[in-house]
C-alpha cells in the first residue's frame, strides 16, 4: 500500500510526529500548503497531521478544500494538543466533530501529546494568551490552560505505526 503524510503545524510538534512517522513508513511528508491533488490520488492512504486549536483540527480547512480527493481513501488522523496522551477520548470526540466530513474510522484516529511555550507564541496567538492570563484567576484552571508544557513522546506513535503496518 502506498501512502502520503500532510500535516498542519503551527510550532512544530506536529511537524516533527509527522516526519518521524515519514521515516518510519518510507512515506512523502507534506505540509498542508504543499500538498496537492496530484499527491493524493495516487496513494491508498493519507495521514492527516495536525495540531487542536480551540477544539478544531488545524488541518480541517485544508481537508475540506481537498474532500472529494480524500473520499474513498484509508484516512488516518493524527491530532496532537495539550491533551494527555492518556485522554484519547478527548482526540477522538474533537476529531469526530472536526473533521465529520470525511467519516473517518475511530480505530484510525490517534492522540498525541505536544508542546507550548507561551513565550514562542506569535500573532493572534499570542494576543490570546495575553487575555486569557488577564481574565483567568482560578489557580487550577490558570495552570491548565497558562503553564508551558513539553509532553511530546517520539514513542506514543506506536500506537499508528502498528495501525499503519496492518493496513499496509
Ligand atoms: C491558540 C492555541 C489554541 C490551542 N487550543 C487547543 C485545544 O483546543 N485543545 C488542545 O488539546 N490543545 C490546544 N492547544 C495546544 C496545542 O495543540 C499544542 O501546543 C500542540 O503541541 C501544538 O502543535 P504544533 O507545535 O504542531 O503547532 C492550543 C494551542 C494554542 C497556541
Amino acid at each position: 500500500m502506498s501512502g502520503i503524510i500532510v500535516y498542519y503545524s503551527t510550532y512544530g510538534s506536529t511537524r516533527e510526529y509527522a516526519e518521524a512517522l515519514g521515516e518510519k513508513t518510507g512515506w512523502t511528508v507534506l505540509p498542508y500548503g504543499k500538498a496537492k491533488e496530484a499527491d493524493i490520488q495516487p496513494v491508498d492512504t493519507v495521514v492527516l497531521a495536525s495540531n487542536v486549536r480551540m477544539e478544531k483540527l488545524g488541518i480541517n480547512k485544508w481537508a475540506k478544500k481537498y474532500k472529494a480527493y480524500l473520499t474513498g481513501k484509508n484516512i488516518v488522523v493524527l491530532a496532537v494538543g495539550a491533551n494527555l496522551y492518556e485522554n484519547q477520548t478527548y482526540y477522538l470526540k474533537t476529531t469526530m466533530k472536526s473533521i465529520s466530513f470525511l467519516n473517518v474510522k475511530e480505530e484510525n484516529i490517534f492522540g498525541l501529546s505536544g508542546r507550548k511555550k507561551t513565550s514562542d507564541l506569535h500573532g493572534m496567538d499570542a494576543f490570546i494568551f495575553k487575555i486569557l492570563e488577564k481574565i483567568i484567576k482560578n489557580e487550577k484552571t490558570r495552570k491548565d490552560f497558562l503553564d508551558d508544557f513539553d509532553r511530546f513522546d517520539i514513542d506514543h506513535l506506536d500506537g499508528i505505526i502498528n495501525c499503519l503496518s496492518v493496513i499496509k
